[in-house]
């Protein structure tokens, strides 16, 4: 089984940014948490962080025929990017949506994701363990479909 965790824009800034809100994990100690649950279930992670908006598109698009699930926080794209959505929706493949903090309870323009209908799950508000959490959701997802 291989899994695709994707990260959108700024989240290469962890353990700087904002920690009141993002904690102080970076997303290499994230990773570094994914990676070894991934190890415990036999699963094969690949990791991809990007700034740009097209790269992550990229990214989702190169996944098919290659990757089982995807975990995905767009970042600041959850709320703006149909392009986002459209690959998710191209590659069809499972993906779990992620957000560190839990966008409902802030700002009212964090309030919409253009994601979430095309996942099987969102997990929200529980730091870098929602990206362990994901792990199994998509790892029992895809056992129970084969
Ligand atoms: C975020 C929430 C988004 O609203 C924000 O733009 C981010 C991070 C989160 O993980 O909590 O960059 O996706």
């Amino acid at each position: 089984m291989r899994l695709l965790i994707i990260n959108g824009p700024n989240l290469n800034m962890l353990g700087i940014r904002e920690p009141e809100l993002y904690g102080h994990q970076t997303l290499a100690d994230i990773e570094a948490m994914v990676r070894q649950r991934c190890e415990q279930h036999g699963v094969t992670p690949t990791f991809f962080q990007s700034n740009n908006e097209g790269a992550l598109v990229d990214a989702i698009q190169q996944a098919y025929g290659q990757q089982d699930g995807i975990i995905i926080n767009p970042a600041a794209y959850t709320h703006t990017s149909v392009a986002i959505l459209d690959a998710l929706k191209a590659v069809a493949l499972p993906a779990v949506e992620v957000h560190l903090s839990d966008p409902l309870m802030r700002e009212p323009f964090r309030h919409h994701s253009y994601i979430t209908p095309v996942c099987i799950a969102a997990i929200r508000g529980k730091g870098g363990a929602g990206y362990v959490e994901a792990v199994d959701v998509l790892v029992r997802h895809l056992a129970a479909k084969s």
